[in-house]
């Protein structure tokens, strides 16, 4: 941490641009588009020290991604897109929080609207790999947010800060922590929210990290937002003081895209 960026006030919080892959590319072409983003970020002269860039590919892609980027010493960071609760032992399937360490990932995605959906990860799953990640090394980037339905019979934040508050549950004080706003709406639908709405929220999540885990903590987590960021509404996100980067999703598997979202200081006006 450290860097101070333009727009928005965010206490030397450096900003962090993740790509969330989900079930996209293999190995070989996973190889291929960090080497791309790589050379595209380096041809546009980006100053890499002024915003953390973040990978989260797919399991099976992750050791090419380390050895590519510790062999070209690109200067990304490495996540995976999910972890089992379980140390090691007989859950077929399942993946280590110790095997992703030692693949150097320092990141691990939790709780992520698409594996509440579709795998049935409630809050004390979403809890229990919280302590899983931390027990092992891994900074969780914790991903909360409301459905359209939430939304209009509870409002935005009440859903996110109740999901927030679950996962933090026996976290201890000072740990590092990643928070990401995803709006359930707004994934994949091209409708992203306003950078005011995305603001409010992530106001309100700043205040649950500050109650878990202290106000030092709070003060200095990285609280995301994800749905339908693009090139062209990144930099009004970035603008707002408690967004201090974003989870990007479909724009991330394209290097001209996802480069100008890491690029978002040049963008007019930010
Ligand atoms: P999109 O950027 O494709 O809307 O996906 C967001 C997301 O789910 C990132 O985790």
């Amino acid at each position: 941490m450290g860097t101070v960026t333009q727009g928005g006030s965010r206490q030397g919080r450096t900003p962090l641009i993740a790509g969330n892959w989900k079930m996209n590319l293999d190995y070989q072409q996973a190889i291929a588009l960090v080497q791309k983003l790589d050379w595209a970020l380096k041809d546009a002269k980006h100053d890499a020290s002024s915003v953390e860039v973040a990978v989260f590919p797919p399991f099976t892609d992750l050791r090419s991604v380390q050895t590519l980027i510790s062999a070209d010493k690109i200067e990304f960071s490495l996540g995976a897109q999910d972890l089992s609760v379980h140390d090691s032992g007989a859950y077929t399937g399942e993946i280590s929080g110790q095997f992703l360490k030692k693949l150097d990932c320092g990141y691990v995605l939790i709780g992520h609207s698409e594996r509440r959906q579709y795998h049935d990860e409630g809050d004390d799953v979403v809890a229990a790999k919280v302590k899983a990640a931390i027990k092992h090394g891994l900074v969780p980037v914790i991903c909360v947010g409301e459905t359209a339905e939430d939304l209009e019979t509870h409002g935005a934040s009440a859903v996110p800060v109740a999901q927030l508050k679950t996962a933090l549950t026996d976290v201890a004080a000072g740990t590092e922590v990643v928070v990401a706003y995803e709006p359930v709406w707004a994934i994949g639908s091209g409708q992203a929210a306003t950078p005011e709405q995305a603001q409010q929220v992530c106001e309100k999540l700043r205040a649950v990290v500050a109650e878990a885990l202290g106000a030092d903590a709070a003060a200095a987590t990285r609280i995301l937002y994800g749905g339908s960021v693009a090139a062209g509404n990144i930099a009004g996100f970035m603008r707002e003081p408690d967004v201090d980067g974003a989870l990007v999703g479909g724009a991330s598997l394209k290097v001209d895209d996802f480069a100008a979202i890491i690029r978002y200081q040049k963008h007019v006006g930010v």
